[in-house]
């Protein structure tokens, strides 16, 4: 191993030796008397059934060689680029000696490599792909999942769906105008580089120039690559805020994400594992409801699907097959902090309001708007689009907040 990659390697460590204190300091809060936090740890211990491990470093083809280049891209990028070089000091790739080499490294017949610095041919764009050599388990199903699907499922959306009429404006341009959320298609130039048009881009369904689908660094940033970074809201809130997306401000409204703020010093999001308890985590925050694997046998899950009942973001709020699995699922998440007999009353209250507003406020103003943008051409056609997509976002609104945060609750 060269010297160099040592004194990163132990720079590393010291850096994680530190924050393992800082974390068991904060744990031992003289307000909380010991016996208490005995009897709690050892309530955790039996609930918390230890999620798998995902990920195993791989062999590397040729160790001493992959090594080796690295240390070069190390060497040089330590001062070209001393942001990037920092951020992946701090991160567990760096700890176990993963470096530059094993996520950009590339083969000349690659058609998206090229010549680097005049001795190495690299990629810039790394695909989930590329990610998933090592973290298989992640990798598994991401494909499949909305956020990977984000982009062909608009292209593919099919002209009966109550949604068509809007989106089929932006087809012609390949939904560019979309592509900054839902993401774009990376095309490779002349150059052998991703072409402006379609790169940088940190779109949810992007596809890559592998002609994989997917983008990891959408929440987990680069290069930190952190597990802590993606349990923020703010890893979402990046796409799922605004008006057509009111999720996030649903949830900062919402007592839950009050709560949050409230607590947010206390808050330690790099916990292994993330477990909710009353020291550390005491809200939840979008990562906790929907992917995280801490507590009563749930695992980390990439796919938000899998605790989803319904499509609310569908006009028709379709169920989702398996119906009464993910519910449950996502009750062992409220029942980390609430009790669940209430946590069952109040979603048990938001499938039945659910349905009432859907047959008595959606439907029959569903079933008008397609008479009216059938018979309706040019001008007006485009009024009738416009008061369309305010209905639909208004009613979105409406359902998400029965299930994420004031039920009832429509416009402030
Ligand atoms: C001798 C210095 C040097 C070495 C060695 C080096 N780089 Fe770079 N690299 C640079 C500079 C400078 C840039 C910015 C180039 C520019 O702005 O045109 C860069 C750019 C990049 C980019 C972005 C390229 C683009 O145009 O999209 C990537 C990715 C990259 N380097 C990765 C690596 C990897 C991986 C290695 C090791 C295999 C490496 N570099 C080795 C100096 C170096
Ligand atoms: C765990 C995988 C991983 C490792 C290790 C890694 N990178 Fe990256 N790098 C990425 C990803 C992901 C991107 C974002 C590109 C994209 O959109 O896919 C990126 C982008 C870049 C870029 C272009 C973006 C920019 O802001 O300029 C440069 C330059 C770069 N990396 C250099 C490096 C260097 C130097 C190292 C080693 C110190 C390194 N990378 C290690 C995954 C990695
Ligand atoms: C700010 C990020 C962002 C942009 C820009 C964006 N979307 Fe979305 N889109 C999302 C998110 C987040 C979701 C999933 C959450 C939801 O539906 O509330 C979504 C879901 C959708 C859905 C399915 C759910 C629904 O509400 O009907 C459609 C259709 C859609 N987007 C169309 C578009 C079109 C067309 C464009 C471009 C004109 C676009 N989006 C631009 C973030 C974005
Ligand atoms: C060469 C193998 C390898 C590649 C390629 C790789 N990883 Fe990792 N990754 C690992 C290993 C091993 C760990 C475990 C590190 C640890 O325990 O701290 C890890 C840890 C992580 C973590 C968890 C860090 C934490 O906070 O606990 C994240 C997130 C992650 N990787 C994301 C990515 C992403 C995204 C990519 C692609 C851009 C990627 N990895 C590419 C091997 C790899
Ligand atoms: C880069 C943009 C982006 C980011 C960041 C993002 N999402 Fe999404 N998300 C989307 C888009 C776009 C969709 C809709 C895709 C579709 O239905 O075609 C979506 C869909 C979803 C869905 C509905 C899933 C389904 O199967 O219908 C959930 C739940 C979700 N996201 C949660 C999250 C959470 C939690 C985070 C943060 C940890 C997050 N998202 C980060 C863009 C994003
Ligand atoms: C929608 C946001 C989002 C995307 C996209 C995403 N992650 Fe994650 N990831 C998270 C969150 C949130 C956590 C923390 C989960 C928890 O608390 O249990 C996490 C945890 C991880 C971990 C550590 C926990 C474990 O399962 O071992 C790894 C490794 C990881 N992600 C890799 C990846 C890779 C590889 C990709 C791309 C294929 C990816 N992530 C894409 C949000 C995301
Ligand atoms: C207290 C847990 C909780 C928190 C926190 C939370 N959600 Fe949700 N979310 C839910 C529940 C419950 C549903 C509805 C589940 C169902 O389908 O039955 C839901 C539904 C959704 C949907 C609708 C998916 C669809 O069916 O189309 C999206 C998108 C979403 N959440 C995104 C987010 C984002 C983004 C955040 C953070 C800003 C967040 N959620 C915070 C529990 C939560
Ligand atoms: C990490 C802990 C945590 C999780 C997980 C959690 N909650 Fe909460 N919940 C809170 C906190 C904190 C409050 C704010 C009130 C308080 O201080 O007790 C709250 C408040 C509520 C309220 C009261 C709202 C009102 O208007 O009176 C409801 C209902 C609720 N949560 C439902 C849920 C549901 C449903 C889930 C699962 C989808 C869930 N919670 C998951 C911590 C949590």
């Amino acid at each position: 191993m060269h010297r160099s990659v040592k004194i990163y390697l132990l720079s590393a460590a010291l850096v994680f030796i530190m924050s393992v204190s800082a974390w068991s300091a904060t744990v031992k809060d003289p307000q909380i008397p010991e016996a208490a936090l005995k009897a709690a740890a050892a309530a955790k211990a039996r609930a918390v059934k230890k999620p798998v491990a995902d990920v195993k470093p791989q062999e590397p083809r040729d160790r001493a060689k992959i090594a080796d280049k690295s240390d070069y891209c190390i060497d040089c990028h330590r001062t070209k680029t001393p942001g990037i070089f920092e951020e992946w000091v701090l991160s567990g790739h760096a700890r176990l000696g993963i470096g530059c080499n094993d996520c950009h490294g590339a083969y000349q017949s690659d058609k998206d490599s090229f010549l680097h610095s005049g001795r190495f041919y690299i990629r810039t764009v790394v695909s989930p792909a590329r990610c998933g050599r090592c973290h298989k388990q992640t990798i598994r199903g991401f494909g499949n999942t909305a956020h990977a699907k984000a982009l062909t499922n608009l292209e593919g959306m099919k002209s009966d769906d109550p949604r068509y009429p809007l989106i089929e404006p932006y087809k012609k341009s390949g939904f560019s105008e979309c592509r900054a959320c839902h993401g774009s298609r990376i095309e490779i130039g002349k150059d052998r580089r991703p072409t402006a048009a379609t790169w940088p881009n940190s779109g949810a369904g992007r596809i890559n120039p592998d002609k994989s689908p997917g983008n990891c660094a959408m929440c987990h940033g680069r290069h930190r690559f952190s597990a802590a970074s993606a349990r923020q809201p703010e890893a979402c809130l990046n796409c799922h805020d605004g008006r057509m997306y009111p999720e996030g401000e649903i949830y900062a409204r919402s007592l839950h994400g009050l709560a949050y703020r409230d607590k947010s010093s206390r808050h330690n999001l790099k916990r292994p594992y993330f477990y909710c308890d009353a020291t550390e985590n005491t809200a939840p925050t979008c990562a906790l409801c929907h992917l995280n694997g801490a507590g009563l046998g749930l695992l980390t899950r990439h796919d938000p699907a899998w605790r989803l009942s319904h499509n609310l973001a569908h006009p028709e709020a379709l169920s989702r097959e398996a119906k009464g699995e993910p519910r449950t699922r996502m009750r062992a998440v409220c029942e980390q902090c609430h009790a669940a007999a209430v946590a069952k009353r109040f979603l048990a209250a938001a499938d039945a309001e659910l349905e009432r507003y859907q047959e008595a406020v959606v439907e029959p103003e569903l079933a008008r708007f397609k008479k009216l943008l059938k018979k309706k051409k040019g001008k007006q056609r485009q009024v009738v689009l416009t008061d369309y997509a305010d209905f639909l976002a208004r009613t979105k609104a409406y359902r998400l907040n029965l299930y994420m945060g004031h039920p009832g609750r429509t416009e402030r």
